[in-house]
């Protein structure tokens, strides 16, 4: 069996973890979402649901070693066939990289864009960033390709010569980018307003809309609730401590979303003091911010883009192995197959995302207030907490309770364990449904 090394497992899940969702879409919700309010809420449920949920995906990983649906089926003790559907978990990975992919290509291009002239003014960066995505399906098209190539590249090579060998390269330098523009923006004067915009709370803009976004977020950044980690666990070496993996992942995870938003409040702030730009955050108003910088800015929005490229690409990568292990088992089919099949839909419904936003044919793709785009977004929000939920019920009540103490008495004390199942049990279920109620009738 292909394993990973121990290093090589970190490298990976890291790489699966900080993804668009630190770099791109934590600042903008930090905007949107009332500031360190959210930012508060985002961190204590990383630490009070997140940690728990990530070992809890990670054992059934590491004991079940086989894909999402073949991992529940061998360690339920009864109804394997029904445990066996948590197989769609999968699937949500695959629902992810339909848009996922479609941002990478945005990034690809804005790559380009900094070798030339980067937009003079908000407005001017508005109108260029907008027209990209409502006129221009063919740029977009090819830049989607180029994301799909690298990423099918990527799997194909497998487990140990593509995903782990490619985060060895990808994590190290996205760390060294993301840590030298944060110290970078140090030096402006607008640092320490970022600092206290991302880490005041104003608890008066705290509401339930804030608290489930915050939570619907903490499962997208750390991965959780779509069998990545579970996948990535299958081929974990044997007498790996699990409990410290997780932190390392969360604390990885957090410490990039971290320095990434308030290294990006720094710059924004030191041109202006609007901070709510929604989506177009990095797209439309940093490269305005690194133009008013001259030629220094062009390098930095160049290492900027490829920092967030890579970081895409780690987490793209990750999104796409669950459905080609499972796929690999059930067509008996060869690796290079089960990417060109996975691949493919992912590809195809990333072009029907790209024209959800075209003027021309955005008609035919909105339903309701939402486009494609939009939809499946939303709809991933909703999907990532129902795996969360199947995960902690599974490891909290169908494992054998012998089989838990067992694998985890020398990695938990018996405090630790007996809160980490009762969490497991009530807390976190009973939270994530309440959340996703409230998000499915409001
Ligand atoms: N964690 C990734 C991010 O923050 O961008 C996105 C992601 C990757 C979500 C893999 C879920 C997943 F399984």
């Amino acid at each position: 069996m292909n394993n990973f090394t121990k290093l090589g497992f970190i490298m990976a899940t890291v790489g699966a973890a900080v993804g668009l969702g630190n770099i791109w879409k934590f600042p903008y919700m930090v905007a949107e979402q009332g500031g360190g309010a959210f930012v508060l809420i985002y961190l204590f449920t990383i630490v009070f649901v997140g940690i728990s949920v990530l070992i809890a995906e990670m054992l059934i990983g590491y004991l079940g070693r086989g894909d999402v649906g073949q991992s529940f089926e061998v360690l339920a003790t009864k109804n394997k066939y029904l445990w066996g559907k948590s197989v769609f978990m999968a699937f949500t990975g695959l629902f992810i990289l339909t848009f996922y992919s479609v941002v990478i290509g945005w990034i690809v291009r804005y790559i380009f864009l900094s070798f030339g002239s980067l937009p003079v003014g908000i407005e001017n960066s508005k109108e260029l960033f907008e027209s990209f995505l409502s006129s221009d399906f063919i740029p977009q098209i090819s830049f989607h390709t180029l994301a799909f190539i690298v990423v099918a590249f990527i799997v194909i090579k497998g487990i140990k010569s593509g995903i782990e060998k490619a985060n060895y390269f990808l994590m190290p330098v996205l760390m060294l980018i993301i840590f030298g523009l944060f110290v970078y923006s140090i030096s402006l004067d607008s640092f320490s307003t970022s600092l206290s915009f991302i880490f005041n709370p104003d608890f008066s803009k705290l509401n339930s809309d804030v608290m489930l976004s915050a939570v619907g977020h903490a499962f997208f950044t750390i991965s959780l609730g779509m069998g990545t980690i579970l996948t990535y666990s299958a081929s974990l070496p044997k007498k790996t401590n699990i409990v410290k993996a997780s932190f390392w992942v969360a604390f990885f995870d957090t410490a990039v979303a971290l320095f990434a938003g308030v290294m990006i409040y720094a710059f924004l702030f030191s041109y202006t003091s609007e901070a709510n730009s929604g989506p177009g955050l990095v797209f439309i108003s940093l490269p305005v911010v690194f133009e008013s910088f001259g030629v220094l800015g062009n390098f930095l929005s160049l290492i900027f883009f490829v920092g967030l490229f890579f970081a895409g690409i780690s987490s793209a990568v990750s999104l796409l192995e669950p459905v080609v292990m499972y796929l690999i088992r059930v067509l008996k089919t060869s690796r290079a197959k089960a990417v060109i099949y996975s691949g493919l839909f992912f590809y195809i419904v990333g072009i029907l995302v790209i024209f959800s936003s075209i003027d021309s044919t955005k008609e035919y793709l909105t339903w309701g207030d939402k486009n494609l785009f939009d939809w499946i977004d939303h709809i991933t929000y909703l999907l990532l907490p129902l795996g969360g939920i199947i995960m902690s019920l599974f490891v909290g009540f169908v494992l054998p309770r012998e089989l838990l103490i067992n694998t985890m008495k020398n990695q938990m004390n018996k405090v630790v364990f007996n809160v980490w199942i009762f969490n497991l049990r009530f807390i976190i279920p009973i939270a994530l449904i309440w959340m996703i109620l409230d998000k499915v009738f409001s």
